[in-house]
């Protein structure tokens, strides 16, 4: 039967590859991002190719009231969501001193607040039916000190406990949550750091967006609690148990640095 998934950040990356996926298997689909023609480009798309509905909301995540005008107008709309992906989230580069406090400050607006408040609102009704899925995007970077991008990592620390906490909560409630962890990856979201001058962007390979989500999207469909996509991240996920976290800070400041640097 087809279902209502709500995705964040549904205009590029991984957020639009979740709203294909959830559409070639018949769900309707709300989309939330900021680019009102951007939104429209993607619905088109998805229009084009399944039959099935979609609509949009035009909001800006990192506004402190922007999850209950997401809420009211899936209200509006009469939908219920039966799966909702917290995916919208944007990273940063350079050290905490140097950079902004606003632009900080909208990072984990983004990446936490709207994300446990979006959270704090679809889940009583999905309790409610007892049934939902809620995947949010943690990262590789949740697992370790990441210097120069250290909100974005501290963000995403945030998100994994939070979501591991959650699944506890909600054993035996018919609703799950899970947390994604992808490691780099092919998406918008280096350029709009900026994070294309770093070793890292330059001296490693990234992952393809549309494996990482196909991962995603079956993790959060069996329930799985955390899934790290990718065997490369894998390694680097089991690596972080046993190397001392200076050690991990220090390796990973290095591919941090612009390549430039000596
Ligand atoms: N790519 C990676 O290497 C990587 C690795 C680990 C985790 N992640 C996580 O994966 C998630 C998706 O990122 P991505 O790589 O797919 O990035 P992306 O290609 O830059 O996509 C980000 C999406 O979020 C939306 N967005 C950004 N700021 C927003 C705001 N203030 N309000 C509402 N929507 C906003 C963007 O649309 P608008 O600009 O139109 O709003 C866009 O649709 C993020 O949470 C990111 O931290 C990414």
């Amino acid at each position: 039967m087809a279902k209502t998934a709500l995705v964040t950040g549904a205009t590029s990356g991984f957020g639009r590859e979740f709203c294909r996926l959830f559409a070639h298997d018949g769900h309707h689909l709300v989309m939330v991002s900021r680019d009102r023609n951007a939104l429209e480009k993607v619905q088109n798309e998805i229009f084009k190719n399944f039959s099935v509905k979609v609509h949009s909301v035009a909001v800006d995540l990192g506004h402190p009231d922007a999850a209950k005008e997401v809420f009211s107008a899936v209200q509006a709309k009469g939908l219920e969501v039966d799966f909702l992906v917290n995916n919208a989230g944007i990273s940063e580069h350079g050290l905490f001193h140097e950079n902004e406090w606003e632009k900080d400050l909208h990072m984990m607006q983004l990446n936490m607040v709207s994300l446990v408040h979006l959270t704090k609102l679809f889940l009583p009704p999905m309790l409610k039916k007892k049934e939902g899925k809620i995947l949010n995007l943690a990262s590789i970077a949740s697992l370790m000190p990441n210097p120069e991008m250290a909100i974005y990592a501290a963000t995403k620390a945030f998100v994994l406990s939070f979501t591991e906490s959650m699944a506890n909560e909600l054993k035996d409630t018919g609703v799950t949550i899970t947390a994604l962890l992808p490691g780099g990856s092919d998406t918008e979201l280096f350029d709009r750091a900026p994070l294309g001058d770093t070793r890292l962007y330059k001296n490693t390979s990234l992952d393809d967006a549309s494996e990482v989500v196909k991962d995603g999207y079956e993790a959060m469909m069996s329930g799985t609690r955390r899934k790290v996509s990718g065997t490369q991240n894998k390694i680097q996920a089991a690596m972080s148990k046993v190397i001392p976290d200076q050690l991990l800070a220090a390796g990973i400041r290095y591919f941090m640095e612009e390549k430039s640097k000596k």
